[in-house]
């Protein structure tokens, strides 16, 4: 999704801020832009790659705003990317998010400005030249001009004539970094995390003046306070480290990220388990039912976690789609308990859910990897799941520490309503704590799904079939596999294929079944007769010793007991990048998808 940089400072402006668009191509983009600033503006901007955008020459810049553009107003041209200027070519401005009623104020501008894109970004930029004519200084043209803007917004000015950047918040996130002679501006960390690591996350209606080591923020027309905090991770994390790919690198990082998950939160031995929630155990106790509220990846990550918490904290839950959740009628607000699942913790169709859920009237948890994001700031207690960044923009480590987490919140849940004794406690934390040597074992098996992806790879179609928690992982390994393949790819509930999708099963299109513990495996074994008898190709994801389970391909899970599933995704991980490299596909950023959805 789109992608906001800033720089500004004694140091080489122009490379900074083009390298920092760099590392924020993983967001996803179509076009991008960048504006210097010395005595004059220089602005370029195109569709297309990073790598193709030529960077204007200004040695002697010393602040400069750049920009990816994941289109929602106009299509990706050149005239759409950002940055926009105003009529006299002396203000530039770059936006995240939309302007709801850009518009109204287009129809009263254009006769007197000329407008060069179909964008609504732009008119942010004719109204800051309209308030800098009656004599604003930026910081009060910004904030008059963001205080008619309806919508959800993050933008930062520069203009010829004024000092530094001013940056506005509203529903969009924006993170500055410091350092002793310099100010960065950011949608997220990864820009600039090069460069340094404290940093100082804006609040919605903050407006920031950044002149080089000095940055004011205001809010309500007061300055504020804000505290800076450092990131724990560095640039090292975010880069290949001499992987090929972004996303081959995460798969492979997931035995230590799911170690993270867990670390320090488990006493094995007493079965109990720490997360730093605010929860008393008479609220705990006095829960009538949880609802997981998540997008993508995340939400088979919250149908995962629904099966556990069912069974062993014996509470009701239900599993949203952010973008269709309202909370009914008939729910008791003091006694639901709203989980958001977030990677990026900024997913603007989770963040309204999450919304809607608080304005009900009810307590809600974020479980999410980014420190300072919106929703771990607005929901009334937040656990992180610790994976580190991800640049690839599958999501394939997240899902696996977003589930150990889950599940750690399940022992939490479970012990505190008495509904899981010590005992059971600890055995599900031993098999958490199996779980890295597991994911180990099946990465080392990474040739053998190569060359079985590779076998496979020109396919008609693919179909994952999983029942109870092989059901998410079969939705995540199709999720997964048409994401970056670009195949046809869908997962089902195996005993729902003889109701329809076993019209699509021929020869030409291999069948994934996950049969492990946890899955029902033996019922699923008579649907993998089903589709074998017509004649389709079958790869048993499994950790069953069934001697009448003969598969074309059996791919071994190890026993971890109720995380098998999420053992066996990792097999479905590397079968999806092996389709898609054996295609040449762009893996780490596939067309038309973003990493963060910041729109809804
Ligand atoms: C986008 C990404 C997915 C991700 C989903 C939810 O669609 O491409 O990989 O699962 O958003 O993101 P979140 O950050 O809320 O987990």
């Amino acid at each position: 999704m789109c992608g906001i940089t800033g720089y500004v400072g004694r140091k080489d402006c122009s490379t900074i801020v083009a390298q920092s668009l760099k590392n924020l191509e993983y967001r996803g983009y179509d076009s991008a832009g960048i504006a210097l600033l010395d005595d004059t503006l220089r602005v370029h901007k195109q569709s297309g790659q990073i790598d193709d955008l030529l960077i204007p020459s200004a040695p002697d810049a010393t602040c400069g705003i750049g920009h990816t553009r994941w289109s929602t107003h106009g299509a990706p041209t050149d005239e759409n990317a950002h940055p926009h200027t105003d009529c006299t070519e002396r203000i530039s401005v770059v936006h995240n998010g939309i302007i709801d009623n850009y518009e109204t104020f287009k129809r009263k501008l254009s006769d007197d400005h000329e407008f060069t894109s179909e964008t609504d970004s732009e008119v942010i930029a004719h109204l800051i030249e309209n308030a800098l004519e009656k004599g604003a200084d930026l910081r009060d043209a910004v904030e008059h001009v963001v205080g008619m803007l309806d919508g959800s917004f993050a933008i930062a000015v520069t203009a010829v004539g004024h000092d530094g950047i001013v940056a506005a918040r509203q529903d969009s996130p924006l993170v500055i970094g410091h350092d002793e002679e310099s100010s960065f501006l950011a949608s997220d960390v990864t820009a600039f995390v090069e460069h340094t690591r404290t940093v100082t996350f804006l609040e919605d209606g903050d407006i920031a003046h950044l002149t080089g080591d000095d940055v004011t923020i205001w809010n309500g027309g007061d300055v504020v306070e804000r505290d800076r905090q450092t990131v724990d991770w560095g640039a090292d994390a975010a880069e290949k480290g001499g992987y090929e790919h972004y996303m081959r690198k995460e798969i492979h990082e997931q035995p230590h990220a799911v170690r993270q998950a867990l670390s320090g939160r488990v006493d094995e031995l007493a079965g109990s388990v720490d997360l730093d929630l605010s929860l008393s155990q008479e609220y705990c106790n006095s829960l009538d039912e949880i609802q997981i509220i998540a997008c993508g990846t995340s939400y088979y990550a919250g149908l995962y976690a629904a099966e556990l918490l069912e069974a062993h904290a014996d509470v009701r839950v239900s599993v949203h789609i952010a973008s269709e959740y309202e909370f009914r009628a008939g729910r008791d607000p003091w006694r639901t308990l709203v989980v958001a699942v977030t990677q990026s913790g900024e997913t603007a169709d989770t963040l309204r859910a999450l919304r809607k859920a608080a304005g009900a009237g009810a307590r809600t948890l974020a479980v999410t990897n980014t420190v300072g994001s919106t929703m771990a700031r607005e929901a009334d207690d937040t656990v992180y799941i610790r994976s580190g960044p991800e640049i690839g923009v599958a999501a394939t480590k997240t899902f696996a520490s977003q589930v150990m987490t889950l599940t750690l919140l399940t022992v939490y849940l479970g012990r505190q309503r008495n509904a899981l004794s010590s005992n059971e406690a600890s055995t599900i934390l031993k098999e958490l704590s199996a779980v890295p040597g597991a994911i180990q074992q099946v990465l080392d098996a990474e040739s053998t799904v190569r060359h079985t992806a590779e076998a496979f790879a020109d396919s008609e179609a693919f179909f994952f079939i999983g029942r109870r928690l092989g059901h998410p992982v079969a939705l995540e390994g199709a999720l997964k596999l048409k994401e970056i393949s670009y195949d046809h790819a869908e997962g089902f509930s195996s005993g729902e294929l003889k109701h329809g999708p076993l019209a699509l099963v021929t020869e030409d299109t291999p069948v994934i079944a996950i049969l492990t513990e946890g899955t029902n495996a033996d019922e699923t074994l008579h649907n993998v007769k089903e589709v074998e008898s017509r004649g389709a190709p079958v790869i048993g994801v499994t950790s069953e010793s069934d001697p009448n389970a003969v598969f074309d391909t059996a791919l071994e899970v190890p026993s971890v007991g109720v995380m098998e599933p999420v053992v066996a995704n990792v097999y479905l991980q590397l079968f999806a990048y092996h389709v898609a490299n054996a295609k040449g596909r762009s893996i780490d950023k596939p067309r038309n998808l973003a990493k963060s959805v910041t729109v809804e």
